[in-house]
């Protein structure tokens, strides 16, 4: 089956904080989201990669056959919104969030065939905190810790599941689509992920993966 893949990178990384958005800045002397589009573009799954980013740099961004540049939007929901309206006639679409460098075609392959068969997929790691669901300072209530899972991209979908959950959810600002696709009664499936394919968040995210790659 054909894949697309969709990546958000219309943020402004208000938790990094800095002159740049953090996408841009640079992990082993590349942008972190040049790293990311790479990693795709040598799957050879991977017909064709959407990326959102600012309005004010679709312009002067190099669009190929295989990597088109969209305006994101004010959400991160928004921003894959905008982008899935260009990947074009597709079997599969992945999510990925392109602050991610460190997923591996391991887990990207067995999402894929996850959600071939089921028609969605993301990868979750279990959570080693204890979360309270917490209101007004106080715990309401304290969900037991081996049925929670951490979300991580790539997220992957049947196209038409993704176009169906987006449209349902127009206006929202869900922070993922895995969950919106439950939201409205599609089957999601979890695929085990990886610690090390984690987001980078805030500056010792980022030292910490130069460290990584260091030591690689
Ligand atoms: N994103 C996007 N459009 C937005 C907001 C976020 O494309 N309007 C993207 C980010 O660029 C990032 C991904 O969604 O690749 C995951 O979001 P997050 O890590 O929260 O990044 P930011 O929103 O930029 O950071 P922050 O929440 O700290 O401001
Ligand atoms: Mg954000």
């Amino acid at each position: 089956m054909s894949v697309a893949v969709i990546i958000p990178a219309a943020g402004s990384g208000s938790r990094f904080g800095g002159e740049i958005p953090k996408q841009f800045r640079l992990l082993g002397g590349k942008p972190i989201l040049q790293l990311v589009v790479e990693r795709f573009l040598a799957h050879e799954r991977v017909s064709r990669i959407v990326v959102a980013v600012a309005e004010m740099l679709v312009d002067e961004a190099k669009q190929t056959d295989r990597v088109k540049f969209v305006a994101g939007g004010a959400t991160r929901q928004q921003s894959v919104t905008n982008a899935l309206a260009s990947v074009g006639d597709v079997e599969l679409v992945a999510v990925h969030d392109a602050v991610r460098p460190f997923f591996t075609y391991g887990t990207f392959d067995a999402l894929l065939a996850a959600a071939a068969e089921h028609g969605a997929a993301f990868p979750g790691v279990p959570v080693t905190d204890t979360i309270h669901l917490v209101r007004d300072d106080r715990i309401v209530q304290t969900p037991d810790r081996p049925a929670l899972v951490a979300a991580q991209t790539p997220q992957c979908f049947r196209a038409a599941i993704l176009r169906d959950v987006l449209t349902r959810a127009a206006g929202d600002d869900a922070t993922d689509e895995a969950g919106l696709a439950a939201r409205f009664g599609h089957e999601v499936r979890v695929v085990p992920g990886d610690p090390t394919n984690f987001k980078i968040t805030r500056p010792e995210d980022l030292a910490m993966a130069e460290r990584m790659l260091e030591e690689a």
